[in-house]
C-alpha cells in the first residue's frame, strides 16, 4: 500500500529524516515509537507533504506521490491527524465533518461515522471549543475519516487523553481495520495502546529506523529501556 524508501527531510537546511526506508501493507497498522525530538512527526509531515522530501521516494499504492501537492496526495487517499487534535473550533461538529466530506468532493459517510463513533452524535450542534479533549480528539479523527482515506497517519492519538476514550478509540480503529481493511501508521507513546493495534512497531531515532521489533516485545522491559530508555 505505502513503500517509503530512502526519504530525507527538514526544516530549511536543517535534516531531519536521514533516509527513512518501510513499506506498509494493505490493512496493516504499524506503530512507530520514538522520544520526543526524535522525528515522527517530520515523518508524518514529510508523507502527507507539508513537508518536501529533498531526497527518496513514497508510493501509494505503487505510485510515486513524492513530486504530488499536499491536496493531491488527500485525494490521493492520505489522510491525516495531527498531533494536538487540530479542529475547528468555532464551527459545529456537525460541519466539522462536512469539511471532511468536502475535501474529499463530497462523499456522504457522516451516518457511518456515528455509528463508528456514537459518542459524537449528541454533540451535533456544539461547536467544536466545546468539547472536551477526548471528545475533539474522536472528532478529529472522524473528520479524517469522512474523508475515505486509504492509509490514515495518526500523530499521538492519545496524547493527553482519559483511558476510557483511548479505549474507545482503540475500539474504533480496530474496528475500521478489519470492516474496511483501513491500513494505519500509528505514531504514539502509549505502549499498551500501540501494542494492541500494531502489527509491527518501528523504532526511530534521530531521524533513522533503527530497528522493527514485535508488539509483544513491548512487554518486555529489557527492550523498552534498550529503545526507549524508559
Ligand atoms: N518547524 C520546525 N523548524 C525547525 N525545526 C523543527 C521544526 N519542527 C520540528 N523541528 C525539529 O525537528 C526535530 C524532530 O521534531 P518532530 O516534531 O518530528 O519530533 P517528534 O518525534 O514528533 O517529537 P514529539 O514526541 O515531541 O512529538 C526536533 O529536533 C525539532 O526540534
Ligand atoms: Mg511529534
Amino acid at each position: 500500500m505505502l513503500e517509503i524508501a530512502g526519504l530525507n527531510a527538514g526544516y530549511g537546511r536543517i535534516p531531519i529524516l536521514n533516509g527513512v526506508s518501510f513499506s506498509v501493507a494493505e490493512g496493516e497498522v504499524v506503530g512507530i515509537l520514538g522520544h520526543n525530538g526524535m522525528g515522527k512527526t517530520t515523518l508524518l509531515k514529510a508523507l502527507i507533504g507539508e513537508l518536501r522530501a529533498t531526497g527518496g521516494s513514497i508510493r501509494l499504492e505503487g505510485r510515486d506521490i513524492t513530486p504530488l501537492s499536499m491536496a493531491r496526495r488527500a485525494r490521493a487517499g492520505l489522510g491525516y491527524v495531527p498531533q494536538g487534535r487540530q479542529i475547528l473550533p468555532q464551527l459545529t461538529v456537525q460541519e466539522n465533518l462536512r469539511m471532511g466530506e468536502i475535501m474529499r468532493g463530497g462523499v456522504s459517510a457522516i451516518p457511518e461515522m456515528l455509528e463508528t463513533f456514537p459518542v459524537l452524535k449528541p454533540l451535533l450542534a456544539r461547536p467544536g471549543q466545546a468539547l472536551s479533549g477526548g471528545q475533539q480528539q474522536i472528532l478529529a479523527l472522524a473528520r479524517c475519516l469522512v474523508g475515505q482515506p486509504k492509509v490514515l497517519l495518526l500523530d499521538e492519538p492519545t496524547e493527553g487523553i482519559q483511558p476510557s476514550i483511548v479505549d474507545e478509540i482503540a475500539i474504533a480503529l480496530k474496528h475500521l481495520q478489519s470492516a474496511l481493511g483501513l491500513t494505519i501508521i500509528l505514531v504514539e507513546q502509549d505502549l499498551h495502546f500501540i501494542a494492541a493495534l500494531a502489527s509491527r512497531v518501528l523504532i526511530i531515532q534521530r531521524g533513522r529506523i533503527i530497528a522493527t521489533i514485535a508488539p509483544t516485545a513491548l512487554a518486555d522491559p529489557a527492550i523498552v529501556a534498550e529503545y526507549l530508555g524508559i
